[in-house]
C-alpha cells in the first residue's frame, strides 16, 4: 500500500486528478471507477481544469460510479447522478452512453445488480476511486459480519444517513437503502486511489490500514488488494506514525 499525506486538500486533489487524467492519457480508452460524496468535488474540479488546460479527451473514457440511492430519480439533486453530472460529466466531453451509475428506480434490483455486474466483468475498472465512511464502510458497503462480493441493495445504517442528512432538507428525506458495487467487485479494479481528509477520519484511517481485517470495517479489506494508493490530508493521517 503506498501511501501520501499531504499539507494542503489542494495538493491532494491535484495529485488525485493527476492519476486519474494520467490514465486516461496513456489509455485513452480507459474505464474509471467513480465515487461521489464531499472528497472528490475538489479532485472533479482539478480533472475539470486539467481536461480543459490539456485538452485531454474523455471521448472513449467508460465509467463506472459506485452507488445510488434507491428510490431517487437521476434527475432529483440529491441523486448521485445529477452529482455527477454537476461536478464532472457536464464539464468533460464523455458520451452519456458510456456514463454508467446503478439505477436506484429499478423494479426489479436483483435483475439491475447483475446487469451492473455483468457490464464491470466486461469492462474492468483500470483506477477506482474511493471515499471513507466515518463507519469504515466503502462505497455503501456497511460493517458488517457478512459482505456481498457484488452489485446489492443494502440498507443505510443510521450513523451514515446522518452523516449524508447534510446534503437533504431533513431527516426524512435521506433515503433509507442504496444500491452499491460489493466489495468485491470493487477489489477487482487494476488500481485503488482511497482519498480521505479531516480529523474525523483519522481513526477510522488508522483502524482500516493498519488494523485487522475484518468485514467489520470494510475498508480493511484494502490491505489485501496489491495496488492501492491512499491519499491524506494531514488531520486524516495524524494517527499513524
Ligand atoms: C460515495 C460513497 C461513500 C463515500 C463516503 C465518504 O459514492 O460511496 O462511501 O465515499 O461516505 O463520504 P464523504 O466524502 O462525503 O465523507
Amino acid at each position: 500500500m503506498e501511501m501520501i499525506i499531504f499539507d494542503t486538500q489542494q495538493e491532494l486533489d491535484a495529485y488525485a486528478a493527476e492519476l486519474f487524467v494520467g490514465i486516461v492519457k496513456e489509455k485513452p480508452d480507459a474505464v474509471l471507477g467513480l465515487a461521489t460524496g464531499s472528497t472528490p468535488i475538489g479532485i472533479y474540479d482539478k480533472i475539470v481544469e486539467l481536461h480543459k488546460q490539456n485538452n485531454v479527451s474523455f471521448k472513449d473514457v467508460t465509467t463506472f460510479n459506485l452507488d445510488e440511492y434507491v428510490g431517487i430519480k437521476p434527475d432529483n439533486d440529491q441523486s448521485y447522478a445529477y452529482y455527477m453530472k454537476q461536478h464532472l460529466f457536464s464539464h468533460i466531453d464523455i458520451p452519456e452512453n458510456q456514463i454508467h451509475l446503478p439505477n436506484g428506480m429499478a423494479s426489479d434490483v436483483e435483475l439491475e445488480s447483475n446487469a451492473y455486474d455483468a457490464m464491470l466483468e466486461a469492462r474492468p475498472v483500470d483506477i477506482q476511486l474511493l471515499g471513507l465512511g466515518h463507519n469504515g464502510h466503502i462505497g455503501f458497503n456497511e460493517p458488517d459480519v457478512n459482505l456481498s462480493g457484488g452489485t446489492h441493495v443494502v440498507k443505510l445504517k443510521e450513523e451514515t444517513r446522518e452523516a449524508n442528512a447534510r446534503f437533504f432538507d431533513s431527516m426524512d428525506e435521506v433515503p433509507e437503502y442504496a444500491i452499491t458495487m460489493g466489495v468485491g467487485s470493487i477489489l477487482k479494479a487494476n488500481t485503488i486511489v482511497l482519498a480521505v481528509r479531516g480529523a474525523d477520519k483519522a481513526e477510522i484511517v488508522k483502524e482500516a490500514l493498519t488494523g485487522p481485517i475484518t468485514t467489520n470495517v470494510p475498508a480493511s479489506l484494502l490491505q489485501t488488494h496489491a495496488r492501492v494508493i491512499v491519499l491524506l490530508d494531514r488531520e486524516a493521517g495524524r494517527m499513524l506514525s
